[in-house]
């Protein structure tokens, strides 16, 4: 059984249990970080525990741990789950709060964080072949920078996806420019030029997404954070995905239409090379 930390106790999963009255159960009111862990090394953990206390400052939550405890209790579930491949979830809520109401107060937040073993070897495979996506409006919030758990219009995507035997959904704003993946930042490459959105209140700041862009530079690789349509998403060279568990995966086919020849394109590979290489 996986263990798991709750409100500074350290317990198996379902012995783990939050009130009715969390506000992150009835509002929402709560953010989320995932950590990847590849062979049993954390991957941009420093990047991931600076976002997920920028979200905390952008709901305005105060916790009582830093960032090196939370460090510390990440690294124990690992050891104690013996986690060689998978991720660290961080989930931190505002707290309990009793009789319901929008207004919220200062209350001791609920945090809690534990490990899910992923095969993340089998992206490798994936990667090789190219995977296909799908479009989709987005519908969600209009503040994606917060790592939030509010993540309703996140799921109507994937579950688009789900439907369209595709592996992520690539979101559009109403003009039909593109914004980012259901759970992931999205780029394009055309005419050796690499195209990402720029960082707004409309995109997640990716730690893969900053890692990437270090790479392409010292790579010495053209790169533009600027909108882009999906017609030029369609027309594109090659297409690819950043997460923390899919590292660089390319794009071949989206709906009906074939990414450049239809095969993983040489940059997004090179790319995803160098990002295993570097953790
Ligand atoms: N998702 N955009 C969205 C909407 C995301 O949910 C994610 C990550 C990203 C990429 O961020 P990063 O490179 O820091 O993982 C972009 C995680 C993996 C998740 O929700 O499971």
């Amino acid at each position: 059984m996986t263990t798991c930390y709750i409100n500074g106790k350290y317990c198996s999963i379902a012995n783990a249990k939050i009130s009715i009255t969390d506000r992150g159960f009835q509002f929402s009111d709560g953010i989320y970080e995932v950590i990847t862990v590849y062979n049993e090394k954390f991957v941009d953990l420093d990047l991931h525990l600076y976002r997920l206390l920028e979200s905390l400052k952008k709901i305005d939550i105060k916790i009582n741990l830093d960032k090196s405890q939370i460090e510390k209790i990440s690294r124990k579930i690992q050891v104690i789950n013996k986690l060689k491949m998978g991720i660290i979830y961080i989930q931190i809520t505002r707290g309990n709060q009793h009789p319901r109401d929008h207004k919220y107060k200062q209350i001791k937040p609920n945090i809690i964080i534990y490990s899910i073993k992923k095969d993340l070897d089998k992206f490798n495979q994936m990667a090789l072949k190219g995977v296909k996506a799908t479009l989709y409006p987005d519908i969600r919030w209009l503040r994606s920078d917060i790592k939030s758990i509010s993540l309703l219009g996140n799921v109507f995507a994937a579950n688009h996806a789900k439907k369209k035997k595709a592996h992520e959904a690539i979101l559009h704003n109403e003009k039909k420019y593109i914004t980012e993946g259901n759970s992931s930042s999205v780029w394009i490459i055309k005419n050796n030029i690499c195209k990402t959105h720029p960082l707004t209140y409309r995109i997640l700041k990716g730690c893969t997404r900053a890692k990437l862009i270090s790479l392409l530079i010292e790579n010495k690789f053209k790169f533009k954070e600027t909108i882009f349509s999906t017609k030029e998403l369609l027309n594109a060279d090659e297409v690819f995905i950043t997460s923390a568990t899919n590292f660089v995966m390319p794009i071949t086919k989206i709906d009906e239409h074939t990414i450049g020849n239809g095969k993983p394109g040489k940059v997004s590979l090179g790319l995803r090379k160098s990002f295993i290489k570097a953790i």
